[in-house]
């Protein structure tokens, strides 16, 4: 929740939300405070409750023992054997107060195991197949066979059928949430098919291991992830060894070298908290030179230029296009000037293929596919 709440300061702030979130805050704190209490509370109480226990009994017993003893009632026992008697009843009190102050422990261990096991026992959706074949280079296609794909129980893609050749590049499309980034999440495997197969080079994605699997992809991601870190730290994640010259190069590849020159320490510059000392674009533009520096067979671009502006999206548009020469990629663009050139564009609609074909056959078509254009046509 702090967490949560420190991120989203200034959209609370600019809601005037700050009470709102204050109550919650004190809420969720009152209800921890109360448990301890709760806790502490029977805690504590334990040793007192047992040593006042402990002499209560004593008492008793040498009350009522010393009575039959001193009067000589106690058929059998002599004074010392009392005594002795008494010695060794004091010396189990303390064993059992710590066998009070265990189960104690114990409760709280098996508390805190239910909740470890939890998470040790919750079942791997993706297996990562360590054992499996390594897909050593990427040859010949990517295939969606029957594809279908529920998150819950919620059908999210239904029946897909596609091939993306290699060196191709295919541009999906279609209306916000009709699946495109689910249906890009399912190549790097964030998320298994739920029916039919996606295969490479004719093999189930499934045999090969994960991490075979997504050394051979780049992906730039709908929201840019940034780490606390420096530019250059950020841009060379995953790639050991990067030299500073690799990590300018990329960076001029995505558009991005003459920004960072501009920032006081150049690319030792700390960009905050996920990116936050950074603008939408220049973020954007450090992600995509991630993708440029990994150099990977297969690309994948998710909205890669949403946030710049026509002229950088022109010169980081050329920069991707020279990069996706030789590669196979799967672009996902709501501006459609940026995907015309792509050899397929598949329209998705709800979750389904609803047309497909180049931009100038979708065109001729006069389908969903012209209908966009239109509207996105500045006149
Ligand atoms: N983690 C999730 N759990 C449940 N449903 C989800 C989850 N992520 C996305 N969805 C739903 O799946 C559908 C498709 O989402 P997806 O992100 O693929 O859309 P999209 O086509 O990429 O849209 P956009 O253009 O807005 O990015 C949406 O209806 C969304 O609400
Ligand atoms: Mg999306």
């Amino acid at each position: 929740m702090l967490d949560e709440t420190l991120g989203g300061l200034r959209v609370i702030k600019a809601f005037n939300a700050e009470k709102l979130l204050q109550n919650k805050f004190s809420k969720t704190n009152n209800e921890l405070y109360t448990i301890r209490n709760a806790m502490q509370y029977r805690r504590d109480l334990a040793s007192p409750l047992s040593e006042f226990l402990g002499v209560v009994v004593l008492c008793g017993i040498l009350w009522f023992g010393g009575k039959l003893v001193l009067a000589g009632n106690a058929a059998g026992l002599e004074p010392e054997g009392f005594i002795m008697y008494v010695g060794i009843f004091t010396q189990i009190i303390n064993p059992a107060k710590s066998l009070s102050t265990s189960f104690y422990n114990i409760q709280k261990g098996s508390a805190a195991i239910s909740r470890i096991e939890e998470i040790l026992q919750a079942p791997v959706k993706v297996d990562p197949n360590e054992s499996g074949l390594t897909l050593s280079s990427f040859n010949d296609c990517i295939e969606f066979k029957n594809v279908s794909f529920m998150y819950e129980h919620k059908l999210i893609l239904n029946n897909i059928n596609f091939k993306i050749l290699k060196g191709k590049s295919i541009a999906l499309v279609g209306s916000s949430g009709a699946g495109k980034s689910t249906l890009a999440d399912l190549i790097p495997r964030f998320h298994d098919v739920s029916e039919g197969e996606l295969l490479i080079d004719g093999v189930n994605i499934k045999e090969y291991s994960l991490h075979s699997v997504r050394s051979k992809m780049g992906i730039v991601t709908q929201e840019p992830i940034l780490f606390n870190d420096t530019i250059s730290n950020n841009i060379a994640l995953g790639v050991e060894n990067a030299s500073i010259v690799q990590i300018e190069n990329a960076a001029k590849v995505a558009n991005a070298h003459n920004f960072i020159r501009q920032k006081e320490r150049s690319y030792q510059t700390n960009v905050g908290d996920r990116g936050s000392k950074l603008s939408g674009g220049e973020r954007q533009r450090l992600t995509i030179a991630r993708a440029v520096l990994k150099n990977p067979p297969i690309l994948i671009l998710d909205e890669a230029t949403s946030s710049l502006d026509t002229e950088s999206e022109r010169l980081v548009q050329d920069a991707i296009n020279n990069m996706m020469q030789n590669r196979t990629s799967i672009v996902i663009a709501h501006r459609l000037s940026t995907i015309r050139h792509a050899d397929e564009i598949i329209v998705l609609q709800k979750g389904e293929i609803a047309e497909r074909g180049t931009h100038d056959e979708l065109l001729s078509k006069g389908g969903i596919y012209k209908r966009l254009v239109d509207m996105q046509e500045v006149r």
